[in-house]
């Protein structure tokens, strides 16, 4: 079926006007090859009644060319606890920990992803049994985990946290001392802005553990009108190097309030090129900071998936209705400001 598809007139007709959105970043003969299968996943999210879901590390023709909601883990996790409406499958285009995520907060619908293998590095560096055994360690300590966790870790916790409100979560528990995990930079980070002690993991970001506040010396050093933005996954002393910090969805609120004319966003490379349109007026400075994991999901992945109704979100049922809960509770905190 796929290799059927091609740049027809109609094709040009029903996705000219996705092109705006891309054509600064996507040369047209790449354009000519992902439109073919735009237009059909737009027929078959019509035909499946999908929805389909899109982290901001996306590519561009994922991000804008197919994405109904697009976001970071906690803006998706909102839209899939109540945008979702009377869609029967949602397609996550992101990580399996936030299709589970929306699988947890959607259980009676189908959720589907384009590729089971999309992990990543933090939901793999830590096991149900390692929090067992750290609560054991630290008695009566609330335990956070980060979202980038597979459901069976949340299930051991109290609640979830994302880059997004981690510093809330925390200090939403009232307590002295929290066992705050995977992410041992995003623990030092957050510990940094808030009054409690974080026990933490030895989980790290693949991407954003390859910066370094030498590097960003060197971007400045060439280009003295920089802005830089970081993920609160780099190292401290990236953080500290950095104009602002905050989760992906942070990052691209704040490119409206930079007065610099060129951006440096350290994070995944997909970022840039998917707000170029909406910021004309910046030059991104790109680094080759790509997530492997985000990069498994590909327009031919999400043809095939609706096509065949294929890979399925699970959740084992001895640990979800607790993961649920984790990630509820942190649905209920309110955010003091706008996602950071
Ligand atoms: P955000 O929640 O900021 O989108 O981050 C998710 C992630 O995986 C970052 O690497
Ligand atoms: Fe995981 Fe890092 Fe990829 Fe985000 S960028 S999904 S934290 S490996």
């Amino acid at each position: 079926m796929i290799s059927t598809l091609a740049f027809t007139p109609a094709v040009a007709r029903a996705t000219d006007h996705l092109y705006a959105k891309v054509k600064a970043v996507v040369p047209r003969f790449e354009w000519e090859l992902h439109a073919p299968l735009i237009a059909r996943i737009h027929e078959l999210k019509r035909e499946k009644r999908a929805v389909i879901l899109g982290h901001n590390y996306q590519i561009p023709s994922i991000f804008h060319g197919i994405s109904d909601i697009t976001g970071d883990s906690l803006q998706l996790s909102r839209a899939a606890a109540k945008e979702c409406g009377d869609a029967l499958r949602i397609v996550f285009c992101g990580v399996h920990f936030m299709a589970e995520t929306a699988k947890l907060l959607n259980p009676g619908k189908k959720v589907l992803i384009p590729d089971l293998a999309a992990g990543c590095s933090l939901s793999e560096s830590m096991s149900a049994a390692d929090v067992r055994e750290l609560k054991r360690q630290y008695p009566g300590r609330p335990a956070v985990c980060y979202i980038n966790t597979p459901a069976a870790v949340k299930a051991e916790c109290d609640l979830t946290c994302t880059s997004g409100n981690a510093v809330e979560v925390v200090e939403s528990l009232g307590a002295s001392e929290v066992i705050f995990v995977p992410d041992e930079y995003l623990a030092k980070n957050v510990a940094a802005q808030t009054g409690v002690k974080l026990i933490g993991w030895h989980g790290r970001c693949i991407v954003h553990e390859e910066f370094s506040a030498a590097q960003l010396g060197a971007y400045r050093r060439q280009f003295p009108d920089l802005t830089v933005l970081a993920h609160p996954e780099c190292s401290p002393e990236v953080v500290a190097a950095a104009d602002y910090v905050g989760s992906t969805s942070g990052m691209i609120a704040h490119l409206d309030v930079v007065t610099t004319p060129r951006v440096l966003m350290v994070t995944e490379c997909s970022m840039a090129d998917n707000v170029q349109s909406a910021h004309p007026e910046l030059e991104f400075v790109k680094t080759c900071s790509m997530c492997p994991h985000m990069k498994r999901i590909t327009l031919e992945g999400v043809v095939r998936t609706l096509e065949r109704d294929e890979h399925e979100v699970t959740i084992p049922p001895e640990v979800e209705g607790r993961a649920r809960r984790a990630i509820e509770r942190m649905l209920e905190i309110p955010l003091r400001t706008r996602p950071r």
